[in-house]
């Protein structure tokens, strides 16, 4: 066990850095954070920011070097770099699984190969591969690239077969995964944290609403039948298992025709688990540092029905957002990143209400969503 008092080194100093490090230092750890943003989220609340590329030579060295153990908050961080660390220091989660999740070729694989429920998809590791991956996959279909995509960034919709060639052209021919667009009734993701000794601790699951491809609205627990929330456990933990994960774990599925799918797996915490800070009796980010560190995992109930809002940069498009709208609630609370730029899309923050009626934590957050003036349907 690595007790309070050691430090901890992270990779990637974006929210969910950020998040992790409150939650590290809130039970008494030290944070050493590497990321070449000097504005990094994270780095306001670590205890040393080390503000050099990932694969910094140095940078690395003095984390092996600092750190009892090394976790981070995106899955593409470098493999190589964490390679490097794996050698003297333990990594978690380990290089493997993030493998399989940097790479939609081989997570899709892993899920069929093991007998996960997957929609139907083919693999394009180039252009000749196209012509029969367009004679398995009915269009319309989303064209995805294997690396590298992340808020709905690397898809195209293809309704044609012509236009298949082209878009993958215009990506420089990069290897993809063509997966048929799916008439998706819900999306649910799970949340879970798996230790060393197997043990696991899942929250209930989320209910995920998605505006240009970005996530906007989580309800949890998710509005399914109670089967159905069991089966999304289920799926998750054996999926968990079947990776021999050992970390907070997020798989997002798909509803269709009342039946599960998986859509794609996250090596981390993840935004449609934000609102077990608020929510839970221990957060996504707390059982973060507990796993890293060896601890007993936290209980994962949820006390109070919640909803969660994300807060993008368009709605700084006119100044300062209206916080008043927000902060009058008494149940909302406001998370914002330290994001110094506001740019269209990117997440700034995100707003979760907590309510004793599932129904009214619905109704301030829609209410909040609109005063806020975000945009899309919901
Ligand atoms: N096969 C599909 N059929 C229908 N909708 C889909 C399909 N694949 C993705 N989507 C929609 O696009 C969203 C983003 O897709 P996906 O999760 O694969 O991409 P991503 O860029 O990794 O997103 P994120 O990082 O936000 O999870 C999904 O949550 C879903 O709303
Ligand atoms: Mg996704």
């Amino acid at each position: 066990m690595i007790l309070p008092g050691a430090n901890l080194g992270l990779l990637g100093g974006g929210q969910l850095g950020r998040m992790f490090t409150v939650a590290a230092r809130t039970l008494g750890y030290r944070v050493t954070v590497l990321d070449p943003d000097p504005h990094a989220p994270a780095a306001e609340f670590a205890t040393a920011h080390l503000a050099a590329p990932y694969t910094d030579r140095a940078a690395l060295a003095e984390i092996a070097r600092t750190c009892a153990a090394v976790t981070t908050e995106f899955e593409n961080a470098p493999a190589a770099a964490l390679d490097a660390l794996a050698a003297t220091t333990p990594v978690r989660p380990g290089g493997s699984s993030v493998a399989v999740a940097q790479d939609r070729r081989r997570e899709k694989g892993f899920f069929s190969e093991h007998g996960f429920p997957v929609g139907n998809f083919a693999i394009v590791d180039g252009p000749g591969d196209l012509d029969s991956a367009l004679d398995q996959v009915r269009l319309p279909a989303l064209l995805k690239t294997a690396r590298l995509g992340y808020d709905g960034k690397g898809q195209a919709r293809i309704e044609r077969r012509e236009e298949a060639a082209r878009v993958l052209a215009g990506w420089k021919d990069v290897p993809c995964v063509l997966e048929e667009l799916l008439p998706l009734e819900r999306e649910v993701s799970v949340v879970l944290a798996r230790g060393a000794d197997g043990a696991m601790a899942v929250f209930p699951i989320a209910e995920n609403r998605h505006a240009d491809g970005i996530l906007d609205v989580s309800i949890a627990p998710a509005r399914v039948p109670q089967a159905l929330a069991a089966e999304a456990t289920e799926l998750a933990t054996r999926l968990a298992h079947a990776l021999g994960y050992v970390g907070v774990l997020a798989v997002e599925m798909f509803v269709v025709g009342g039946r599960l799918l998986l859509n794609e797996i996250a090596p981390r915490p993840h935004n449609s688990g934000h609102y077990t800070i608020d929510a839970c009796r221990s957060s996504q980010f707390e059982q973060q540092v507990r796993v890293l560190c060896g601890l007993p995992l936290g209980d994962p109930s949820q006390h109070t029905p919640a909803v969660m809002v994300n807060l993008l940069g368009d709605i700084w498009r006119d100044g300062l957002p209206r916080w008043e709208a927000v902060l009058r609630h008494a149940g909302a609370h406001l998370h914002l990143y330290g994001k110094r730029e506001a740019r269209p899309g990117r997440k700034m923050g995100h707003v979760t209400v907590c309510e004793s009626k599932p129904e009214r934590a619905l109704e301030v957050a829609l209410e909040i969503r609109h005063d806020l003036g975000i945009g899309g349907a919901q």
